[in-house]
C-alpha cells in the first residue's frame, strides 16, 4: 500500500470537494477546510452540495474514516504534510484573476503552520501566483525553510470531475524543490504506478480498462501555472474556431459535421472539442480566457487572439437569439419553449451559461419563456430575477406544451432521446432551434419539424412534407392538429459526439 500522506484541502467547491473525495479514495488522510460553517455541517451530515458523477459514492466511502471536514483552518493545517488552495480565483472587472482569496488563505495558513509544510495551488492562477504566496507566508512570520510552494493545476470537467480526477490525461507538478516534488510524488503514486487501477473497489478499473498510467509531468512552478491557462484558452479557441466554421456552414449551405469530421480524423487536431453550439460557458473557460489575456498584457505580450476568440464566443449566442428571431418572425408574445439553462450538459452549474444569457435577451424582448433543466432549474430560479415571462417546467414536455417554438440550448442527453412525435403534438408550431445540434436533420424532416440548428442546412416542415411524402418512411397520413402529415414512428437519435 502506498504511502499515507496528510492532506488538507482548503476549500470545499467544485475543485476542493472533489480532491478531497479522491485523495480519500488513493489512501491519504483528507481534511477538507471551508470557513462557511454550513458547507461544512452539511458535509459531514452527507449533504451533496454539487452535481458531479460519483462524488456521493466516494464521499460515502470514505467520510468520517479519511476524510473529515472543519471550518478550523487551524485544526486543518496543524498536522498536514501537504496543503493545497482550492478556493475561487473569480473574474475581476478588469478581467484578471481576483487572487484576494488566495491572499487571504495564505496569510490564514502562514498563522497556522508550523514545521516544514508544502503549500499547492490547485485552483487555477495566473503565473507568478506562487511566488506571491511565499511572500505572503514569509510577511507572516514563517522561515523560508518552513514550506515549499507548488503548483498542481487540475483540469477537471465538471460533471465528470471524478473521472478526470482518477483517469486523468496527465498529472502536472510544478515545482522548484525537489523536497516538494517528492511529497507531489508521492501523492499521486497510486495514479502513477497504477496500483490503484488494480485494486478490487476502484471505481474505474471495470468501465474504463486502463490501458497506462497517467505520466507525471514535472515542471517549473511558472511552467504549471501556464500549462493550465493555456490549454484553457486553447480548448475555448478551438470552440470558438469551430462556431465560426459553422457559421461559414451555414452561411455556404454546407454540414458543419462533415466539416468537423473532415478536420477532427487529422491526428495533429483531434476530434474532441469541435462541437458548435452557441458558445462556450461555464465557470473557467470565460474566466481563464480572460484572466490569461490580461497577464500576457501585463508582461507586454499582445495577445489579441484571445479577444477574437471572446467575441467569436459572445457573437454566437447573438446569432442564435437571431435566428429565433427568423424562424418566429417577430417575438414580442411569443411562447417559447426552453431545454437547458446548465452551461452544458451533465452539471447543475449556470456560471455564464450561454442558455442563460439566450433566455434574458428573449425575455428582454417580451418572449414568454417556459424552461426545464434537469438539474439546474432551481439554481436558475434563484438567480434570475422574477418575471412574469418566465416559468419553470417539470419536464421536457411540459416546457414545449403549446409554444410556439422550442429551443433546446444545453447538451443533457436525455433531451437527445425525446418522443419527436410528443414533442410535435405539444408544441403549437412545429419549430425546433437546436443549439447543440443533438439531432439528425434527416430525422427532424421525416418527424415534419422545421429544425434550424448550428451549422448545419435548415430543415423546414414543408419541404419536409415533400420529403416525407416522397422519402422511404412514408406512412399512415395521420392528421396533425396543423393538418400536416406527422410521421408515426421517429428513429431516436442520441448526441452529436463531441
Ligand atoms: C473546462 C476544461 O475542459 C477543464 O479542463 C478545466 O479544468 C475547467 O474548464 P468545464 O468548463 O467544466 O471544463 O467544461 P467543458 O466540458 O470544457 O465545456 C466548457 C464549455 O464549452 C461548455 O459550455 C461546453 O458546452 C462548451 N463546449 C465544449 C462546446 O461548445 N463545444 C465542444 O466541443 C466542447
Amino acid at each position: 500500500m502506498p504511502q499515507q500522506v496528510k492532506v488538507t484541502i482548503i476549500g470545499s467547491g467544485y475543485v476542493g470537494l472533489v480532491a478531497a473525495a479522491c485523495f480519500a479514495e488513493l489512501g491519504h488522510q483528507v481534511c477538507c477546510v471551508d470557513k462557511d460553517t454550513q458547507k461544512i455541517d452539511g458535509l459531514r451530515a452527507g449533504q451533496i452540495p454539487i452535481h458531479e458523477a460519483s462524488l456521493p459514492e466516494l464521499l460515502n466511502r470514505h467520510r468520517g474514516t479519511n476524510l473529515t471536514f472543519t471550518h478550523d483552518i487551524r485544526e486543518a493545517t496543524r498536522e498536514a504534510d501537504v496543503i493545497f488552495v482550492a478556493v475561487g480565483t473569480p473574474q475581476s472587472s478588469s478581467g484578471s484573476a481576483d487572487l484576494s482569496y488566495i491572499d487571504a488563505v495564505a496569510s490564514e495558513i502562514a498563522r497556522s503552520v508550523s514545521g516544514y509544510k508544502v503549500i499547492v495551488e490547485k485552483s487555477t492562477v495566473p503565473v507568478f501566483t506562487s511566488d506571491w504566496i511565499g511572500r505572503v507566508l514569509m510577511r507572516n512570520g514563517v522561515p523560508r525553510s518552513g514550506f515549499d510552494v507548488a503548483s498542481n493545476p487540475e483540469f477537471l470537467r465538471e460533471g465528470t470531475a471524478v473521472n478526470d480526477f482518477l483517469v486523468p490525461d496527465r498529472i502536472v507538478v510544478g515545482g522548484d524543490s525537489e523536497r516538494a516534488i517528492e511529497w507531489l510524488r508521492r501523492l499521486y503514486e497510486p495514479l502513477t504506478s497504477g496500483e490503484y487501477y488494480s485494486r478490487p473497489n476502484a471505481l474505474f478499473s471495470a468501465q474504463h480498462r486502463i490501458k497506462h498510467a497517467p505520466p507525471l509531468l514535472i515542471t517549473s512552478t511558472k511552467a504549471a501555472e501556464l500549462i493550465k491557462h493555456a490549454s484553457n484558452a486553447f480548448l475555448a479557441m478551438k470552440i470558438s474556431f469551430i462556431n465560426n466554421v459553422a457559421n461559414v456552414c451555414e452561411a455556404a449551405g454546407a454540414d458543419v459535421d462533415e466539416v468537423a469530421a473532415g478536420m477532427g480524423l487529422d491526428a495533429r487536431i483531434g476530434s474532441r472539442f469541435l462541437t458548435p453550439g452557441i458558445g462556450y460557458g461555464g465557470s473557467c473557460f470565460p474566466k481563464d480566457v480572460a484572466a490569461f489575456r490580461y497577464v500576457s498584457e501585463q508582461l507586454g505580450v499582445n495577445f489579441d487572439l484571445l479577444r477574437e476568440v471572446e467575441a467569436v464566443n459572445q457573437k454566437q449566442q447573438e446569432n442564435f437569439v437571431r435566428k429565433v428571431a427568423s424562424a418566429l418572425w417577430t417575438l414580442r408574445g411569443k411562447r417559447i419553449g426552453v431545454l437547458g439553462l446548465a452551461f452544458k450538459g451533465g452539471t447543475d452549474d449556470i456560471r455564464d451559461s450561454p442558455a442563460i444569457s439566450i433566455v434574458q435577451s428573449l425575455l428582454q424582448k417580451g418572449c414568454e419563456i417556459t424552461a426545464f433543466d434537469p438539474a439546474a432549474s432551481e439554481r436558475a430560479r434563484q438567480m434570475l430575477p422574477p418575471a412574469s415571462n418566465m416559468r419553470y417546467a417539470a419536464d421536457a414536455y411540459a416546457a414545449a406544451e403549446n409554444a410556439d417554438a422550442l429551443m433546446i440550448l444545453t447538451d443533457w442527453d436525455v433531451f437527445a432521446s425525446l418522443d419527436l412525435g410528443r414533442l410535435r403534438r405539444l408544441l403549437h408550431h412545429p419549430i425546433i432551434l437546436d443549439g447543440r445540434n443533438l439531432f439528425d436533420p434527416d430525422v427532424m424532416a421525416a418527424a415534419c419539424f422545421d429544425y434550424l440548428s448550428v451549422g448545419r442546412p435548415p430543415v423546414y416542415a414543408a419541404t419536409a412534407e415533400s420529403a416525407y411524402a416522397s422519402g422511404p418512411h412514408r406512412a399512415a397520413d395521420k392528421q396533425s392538429p396543423i393538418g400536416e402529415m406527422v410521421a408515426p414512428l421517429v428513429l431516436q437519435s442520441g448526441p452529436s459526439s463531441r
